[in-house]
């Protein structure tokens, strides 16, 4: 016999004028490796088929079934039951647009800040169809990989005091995919243009650097030492003028080791 799970879950519908938000209490038996998600189909297979929550991958991959757990942004799909008390609480992410219960808009906000980071490579090289594939070394493919398993699930938007706080915050999400083209030799920006993006209080100088996105982030993302290391090369990048040229040197080599200019 397993535990009798209490979840009790967020219901609005803010499409209906005269929908309340309350929340719905379900109970059900817990199942050996029952996941959040397991749990919520089976409501909703066998209790409630109205409540709305996201999800498609099942498997931690697609970032769809993002919601507050007991309090903390986490994936439904990836967490499971026994790793929380028989009372659970879901609410649905903050920050992102409701669309209903525990489902909520994170694709028009990455969208949207795609667009504003230029999320792509900027490349000065004309397009030659017939060109041999560019080899990239192991390591700096790995290491650009490693910055590109965000999933966008937008859990650590929802966890940012920031984010919550100003709507324009591009969010530690944003600033590590910018890490990510800034190491990519094949992106030609320099750091004027990475300044121009995320030098200013909606990116890497809004940040309070408490660390709530790192602690929720289920793909264990660096996202603190790229926000440390953005931050360092566009701080020094904006006083580059008023500082020697040697002391620049110094703290530049600190601050990273793939230099652009
Ligand atoms: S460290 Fe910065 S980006 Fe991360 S949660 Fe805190 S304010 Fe937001
Ligand atoms: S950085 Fe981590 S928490 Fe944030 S959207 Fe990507 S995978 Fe989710
Ligand atoms: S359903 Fe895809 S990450 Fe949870």
């Amino acid at each position: 016999m397993g535990r009798k799970l209490h979840i009790e879950a967020l219901r609005y519908n803010p499409l209906d004028p005269s929908s309340k938000p309350y929340m719905q209490s379900y109970h059900l038996e817990e199942h050996p490796s029952m996941t959040l998600f397991v749990a919520l189909m089976q409501i909703r297979e066998t209790q409630d088929p109205t409540l709305q929550f996201d999800f498609c991958c099942r498997a931690g991959i697609c970032g769809s079934c993002g919601m507050v757990i007991n309090g903390r942004p986490g994936l439904a799909c990836s967490t499971q039951t026994t790793s929380l008390p028989e009372h659970i609480t879901l609410h649905p992410l903050p920050v992102f647009k409701l669309i209903g219960d525990l489902s909520v808009d994170t694709g028009t906000w990455f969208r949207d800040v795609g667009k504003r980071i230029e999320a792509w490579v900027h490349t000065n090289t004309p397009f030659d169809e017939n060109a041999q594939e560019t080899r990239m070394a192991n390591a700096l493919a790995t290491e650009i990989f490693e910055l590109d398993r965000c999933i966008e699930c937008g859990c650590c938007v929802a966890a940012c005091g920031t984010a919550r706080m100003r709507e324009d915050f591009l969010g530690a999400t944003s600033i590590n995919r910018m890490a990510r083209f800034h190491i990519d030799p094949r992106d030609n920006r320099g750091k004027q243009d990475f300044y121009d993006l995320i030098g200013n209080n909606d990116g890497v100088f809004g940040c309070m650097g408490l660390l709530g996105c790192e602690d929720v982030c289920p793909k264990s993302l660096p996202l603190q030492d790229q926000l440390g290391i953005m931050r360092r090369m566009l701080a020094l990048h904006s006083v580059k003028n008023i500082i020697p040229q040697s002391l620049r040197g110094r703290l530049e080599k600190k601050c990273c080791c793939h230099e652009k200019h």
